[in-house]
């Protein structure tokens, strides 16, 4: 672990995309990973919190806690996005079954107590529905005070949202949630939420020809073929709905991005605007609307990522696998 390294946590519904996020942490010594907590979204959450334990002992770290959330969203129960991510979650992959971490601590009381013993310093990543950050504010309503940097991927801010015409998934899930979020950072002294939304992750996209150049880079690597047979497997699932229902193989790289700025703000340029949620629309629940003129008169909640360096991100996370296939995240 370097001795610049940060600390983390990092808040997923591991599916597809969660899992390459993840993967690019583990292969950031500047990231101290206190602990990954689960959330029901994409899978229900025994998927996502099972999924997630196998792809940290994929990166060779399961030694990081995994502290299991919220099996249900705050309000609605809505459906969950397994056509997208697979029956598992993970797509074509099979990996090995995870070990039990027995008395996993729940994910509120993990976040919070992070936050605590980090104050100030803490970064704090959500890629998946915002139930369980909802559930620490509610808890603890200095978090917004005790992180240094709240990065989500969610919402869609001046872009078609991909689950109905107005919202995007993480929103959409539990949109009460993300409506407490919202409003309870980026007031004095306290973080603004980084919003990665659908506006920046759509520009940062993969295709099965870079993954076949990461296989051929890494050949014969000590851990390269259980890596790069899971990005295939993984990834495949992915590729064969994005052709289905656009008629292009390629990969949208929406989470593996929110962890890529949270590590390097610099990645994506934002703007500051307050931000709501929609949570009653009859066709626009889950929309996360943006008062860019500040016709609302609040205070500007969130800092909206409105460009992304694309190429550098791609870079940035092909180096990362690389060195993952040398043994980066390996204790
Ligand atoms: O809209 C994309 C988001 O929804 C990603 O986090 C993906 O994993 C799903 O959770
Ligand atoms: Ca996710």
């Amino acid at each position: 672990m370097s001795d610049r390294a940060e600390p983390f946590v990092i808040d997923v519904d591991t599916g597809i995309d969660d899992a390459l996020a993840l993967l690019y942490a583990c292969a950031h010594e500047e990231a101290q990973i206190l602990g990954v907590s689960t959330v029901v979204g994409n899978v229900p959450l025994a998927a996502a919190t099972r999924n997630t334990r196998a792809v940290l002992r994929l990166a060779g770290r399961a030694d990081v806690a995994v502290w299991p959330g919220a099996p249900t969203a705050l309000s609605i129960s809505v459906r969950d996005a397994s056509e997208i991510h697979g029956k598992t979650g993970l797509g074509h992959a099979v990996l090995p079954e995870p070990e039990e971490q027995a008395g996993a601590l729940h994910a509120v009381d993990s976040i919070i107590a992070a936050a605590r013993a980090h104050a100030g310093r803490l970064i704090l990543c959500a890629t998946g529905p915002l139930t369980n950050i909802a559930l620490a504010l509610m808890r603890e309503p200095e978090l917004p005070r005790l992180v240094k940097r709240f990065v989500i991927m969610g919402g869609a801010y001046a872009e078609p949202g991909n689950v109905t015409p107005a919202a995007e998934f993480n929103i959409w899930h539990d949109p009460e949630a993300a409506r407490i979020v919202f409003r309870s950072f980026g007031g004095v002294g306290a973080a603004p939420v980084i919003a990665i939304g659908l506006d920046v992750t759509r520009k940062t996209i993969i295709d099965e020809g870079d993954l076949a150049a990461i296989a051929s880079r890494v050949a014969g690597k000590q851990h390269a073929s259980a890596l790069t047979r899971f990005l295939e497997d993984a990834s495949r699932f992915y590729f064969e709905r994005m052709e289905k229902t656009y008629g292009r193989r390629i990969f949208t790289m929406h989470d593996p991005l929110a962890l890529a700025v949270a590590l390097d703000p610099t990645l994506v340029e934002t703007r500051r605007a307050a931000v709501d949620v929609e949570t009653s629309g009859r066709l626009t629940t889950g929309a996360t609307i943006v008062d860019w003129r500040g016709q609302w008169g609040r205070l500007a909640n969130a800092e909206v990522a409105v460009a992304v360096d694309a190429e550098r991100f791609r870079r940035l996370f092909f180096e990362a696998m690389d060195r993952l296939a040398e043994g980066a995240g390996a204790t």
